[in-house]
């Protein structure tokens, strides 16, 4: 017989079993209690005992580090150049040099001259004063003629400059004139509220063009501020008028085609093109607007799910703000909500990728013959009336391809609306040879063959560039201003 169902002793030794269980009880508890309390205090400590109290703009990220290392120790991480995926990673490619028709495709446009791959957050201001699309006018050294708006997704000096300034009169300043002023890479004031860590828009443009769309921005709730703090800049703008105002063309929606008729009903053109002479669009890197196209941004993931993934850390857990590619560990991005295994969540990605490539590599050489063969066909006599529908067509392309290769997720992020950019993209580029062939024809002539376009030099020779003498212009023009700039900056202590 078993001692528990035994009449004699059953009672005292259920007593006895209750006492010392809710005796483990309570010393359990008491232990869950203490960590928890510990867990709290820790917690609490981060953001009630401040180091340091942060007023106003404070662009000095290593301030804030005081408050919240974990936070800083990761976003200094930026800085690391040490991973590449298929296509990507923090590394800094030359893409002129991979695809040389690029050159083409810009030629009269800053950008035929120098375009980098992005690399992390910490070079945002090392590569700025480096690239030769600004402070190289090819004309004198002396001069430089983009405006201080250039330097807006680069700095959270920008938002302190604006407040001081206003942003009107900051954006028209010549760019050089805000060197010494922005100096610091992106960081904490780009994206936090210093008193409570909110997270905050800083850039008047975003604000601005919410306005627009009668939406309010201040309204937004966390989840969308963790993709709206990137749509500050990771998104399609442009320059607007003589003041060179910083603007996001999204009043009548975030598509392609939204945007694009924007541009249209307002007729601009960010260049007229240096061959085929055509009043031309530059897409930016409409990241947040294809992202919101795509599988993960209609299910109302952020940005921030894939790239600031969470640390946990001695009970702690923090968000990764070494901003990069999420494959670098998908155990912390992709795996948090799949189950699919680490390789093949990465080929995911990858067979996305290279089926959009095989759209944009067709296409990039066809864009670049249609501009080519404009340049012969005004050397064959074709008047402006006649190269009207085909100067459409190409300017119609070259936004569909820009659209869909300058958002440097997009390939992943919304791979569906990226290939079907890029083919109509495609479709626009032939169309346009096919007009050109007629055009030829009425002028009894034919395109000459095409020129040596087969390496980023051969290109730039080919439209005029003088490379040697640009690159001369712009290390003396740098070198006669960034000593200034930084002694400037140190004294004022701002660095
Ligand atoms: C590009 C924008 C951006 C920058 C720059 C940035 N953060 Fe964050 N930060 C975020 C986002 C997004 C979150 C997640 C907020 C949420 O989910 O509520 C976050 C969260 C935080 C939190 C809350 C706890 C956590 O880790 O989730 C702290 C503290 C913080 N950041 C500190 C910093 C510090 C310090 C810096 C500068 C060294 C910094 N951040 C730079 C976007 C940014
Ligand atoms: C103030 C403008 C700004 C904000 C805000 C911003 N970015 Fe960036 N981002 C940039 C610029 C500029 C670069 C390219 C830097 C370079 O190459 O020098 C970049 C680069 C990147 C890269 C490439 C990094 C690499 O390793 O190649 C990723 C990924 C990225 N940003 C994601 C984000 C995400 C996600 C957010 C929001 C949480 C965000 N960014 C907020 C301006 C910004
Ligand atoms: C579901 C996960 C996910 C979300 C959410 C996401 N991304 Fe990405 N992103 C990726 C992946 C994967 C890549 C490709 C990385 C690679 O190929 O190494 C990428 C690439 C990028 C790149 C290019 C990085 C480089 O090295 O050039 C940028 C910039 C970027 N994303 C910004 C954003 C922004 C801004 C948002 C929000 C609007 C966002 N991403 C939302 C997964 C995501
Ligand atoms: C925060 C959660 C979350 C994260 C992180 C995340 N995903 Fe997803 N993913 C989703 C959701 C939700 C869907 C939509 C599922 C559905 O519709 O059934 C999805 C869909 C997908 C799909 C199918 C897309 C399609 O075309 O329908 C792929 C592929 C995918 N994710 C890959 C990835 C990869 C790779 C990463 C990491 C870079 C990642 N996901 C990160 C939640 C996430």
């Amino acid at each position: 017989m078993s001692i528990l169902t035994s009449n004699k002793y059953g009672p005292w030794i259920i007593g006895l079993a209750i006492f010392f269980g809710v005796a483990v009880a309570v010393v359990v508890l008491a232990l869950i209690a203490a960590t928890v309390t510990f867990r709290r205090a820790e917690v609490a400590s981060i953001y009630n005992n401040k180091k340091v109290e942060i007023v106003g703009i404070e662009p000095k990220s290593e301030i804030w580090g005081q408050n919240y290392p974990r936070e800083y120790e990761t976003w200094k991480k930026t800085a690391n150049m040490d991973f590449k995926s298929k296509h990507m990673g923090n590394t800094q490619e030359d893409p002129l040099a991979q695809r040389p028709e690029m050159v083409i495709l810009w030629a009269g446009y800053a950008f035929s001259r120098d375009y980098k791959a992005p690399r992390g957050h910490y070079y945002t201001i090392e590569d700025m004063r480096k690239t030769l699309r600004v402070g190289a006018p090819g004309i004198d050294e002396t001069k430089d003629l983009q405006p201080a708006t250039c330097w807006s997704c680069k700095s959270p000096d920008v938002p302190r400059m604006i407040e001081q300034m206003g942003a009107e009169e900051f954006y028209k300043s010549p760019w050089s004139s805000q060197g010494s002023q922005i100096v610091n890479a992106i960081g904490c004031a780009d994206c936090h509220n210093p008193v409570n860590m909110d997270l905050t828009i800083t850039r008047p443009a975003l604000r601005e063009a919410y306005q627009r769309m009668g939406r309010d921005v201040d309204q937004a709730s966390t989840q969308e501020l963790r993709s709206l703090v990137c749509a500050q800049c990771h998104v399609e703008y442009y320059f607007k008028g003589d003041g060179k105002y910083l603007t996001f063309p999204w009043d009548q929606g975030f598509t392609m085609e939204n945007m694009e008729a924007y541009y249209d009903d307002i007729q601009y053109a960010d260049w007229t093109h240096a061959l085929s002479k055509t009043p031309m669009l530059k897409a930016q890197h409409p990241d947040y607007e294809l992202f919101l196209l795509g599988p993960h941004g209609e299910k109302g993931l952020s940005c921030a799910d894939c790239h600031m993934p969470y640390i946990s850390e001695g009970g702690i857990k923090y968000s990764d703000h070494q901003l990069m590619s999420p494959l670098k560990n998908t155990a912390s991005t992709c795996q948090v909500c799949h189950r699919d295994a680490d390789a093949d969540l990465i080929n995911f990605v990858y067979e996305r990728q290279d089926k959009i490539l095989e759209t944009r590599n067709r296409l990039e050489p066809e864009l670049a013959k249609a501009h080519i063969w404009t340049k012969m066909a005004m050397e064959a006599g074709a008047t402006d009336e006649e190269l009207a529908p085909v100067r459409a067509l190409i300017r119609q392309a070259q936004w569909r391809w820009d659209f869909g290769v300058a958002s440097h997720g997009a390939s992943f992020h919304a791979p569906l609306e990226t290939e079907r950019i890029l083919s109509h993209g495609l479709d626009k580029a032939l169309q346009a040879q096919l007009l050109l062939q007629d055009v030829f024809r009425a002028h009894e002539s034919n395109p000459a063959e095409l020129p040596d376009i087969t390496t980023a030099e051969k290109a730039q020779a080919y439209i005029g560039l003088d490379m040697a003498k640009l690159q001369d212009q712009k290390a003396r023009f740098m070198a006669s201003v960034v000593p200034n700039w930084l002694a400037e900056a140190q004294a004022a202590g701002r660095i």
